[in-house]
């Protein structure tokens, strides 16, 4: 499986309803970014909004990344708005294991998410128990930065300790994903690829099947 999951972040905030529905059809999963101005310098969107594009698009997987400190306090927030899959940072809090089991209690997928510079080693002990890792290769808070090279490699070793483990999560990757180096990144072991810019600069559904093209 390879999706491309596009990020709201970089649509028209004033259309976001319509950017949608140009891509809805051609997609699975949209990607939601959470921010507090706290964990990144940067404020988004909140449950009531993850609620409202729930009720209004059904279909579609609700994949809300979580960038916020004390991800505790809002995890509850997110399950009541019914997403289907939410991640949290693996920086921002002590308690993986404890986060994991709520979210996945909750009926929801649950994910860790890791900065650029953050080792994998530190994902280890959560590897049994998450359903989807989110590899960060721009430094989150914004959209439209440059894809961090060496997350190539990170996005490799991270297949290799779920073969070599014998798990069967998903590896998410997030951040400067575009039609040059859509293919590298998928081959590297990317199955979900989170692209907000590439796909909402300009039309979105053109973009789209430009970036899906890269993936035959
Ligand atoms: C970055 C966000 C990303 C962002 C990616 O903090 O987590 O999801 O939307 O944007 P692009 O694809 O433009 O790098
Ligand atoms: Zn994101």
């Amino acid at each position: 499986m390879k999706e491309i999951a596009p990020s709201l972040l970089s649509a028209d905030l004033l259309n976001l309803a319509s950017s949608i529905e140009r891509v809805r059809d051609r997609i699975k999963i949209l990607h939601l970014d959470i921010m507090d101005g706290h964990f990144v310098p940067n404020l988004t969107f909140g449950p009531f909004f993850a609620e409202a594009i729930k009720e209004k698009f059904p279909g579609l997987r609700l994949d809300v990344h979580l960038m916020v400190s004390r991800p505790e306090e809002v995890i509850p927030w997110f399950l009541e708005a019914g997403v289907d899959w939410l991640s949290f940072h693996l920086e921002a809090t002590f308690h993986h294991h404890r986060l994991l089991m709520k979210i996945k209690e909750g009926g929801v997928k649950a994910g860790l998410a890791l900065n650029p510079s953050t080792p994998l080693c530190l994902l280890g002990p959560s590897l049994p128990y998450v359903d989807f890792v989110l590899l960060l290769t721009v430094n989150p808070g914004f959209g439209g930065q440059a894809f961090i090279e060496e997350g190539l490699g990170k996005i490799a070793r991270l297949r290799e300790m779920r073969e070599t483990g014998g798990y069967s999560f998903l590896i998410e990757v997030d951040g400067g994903i575009k039609r040059e180096n859509i293919r590298r990144i998928a081959e590297a072991g990317a199955d979900v690829l989170v692209a907000g810019s590439a796909v909402f600069s300009g039309d979105p559904l053109r973009n789209l099947l430009y970036l899906k093209e890269e993936l035959k």
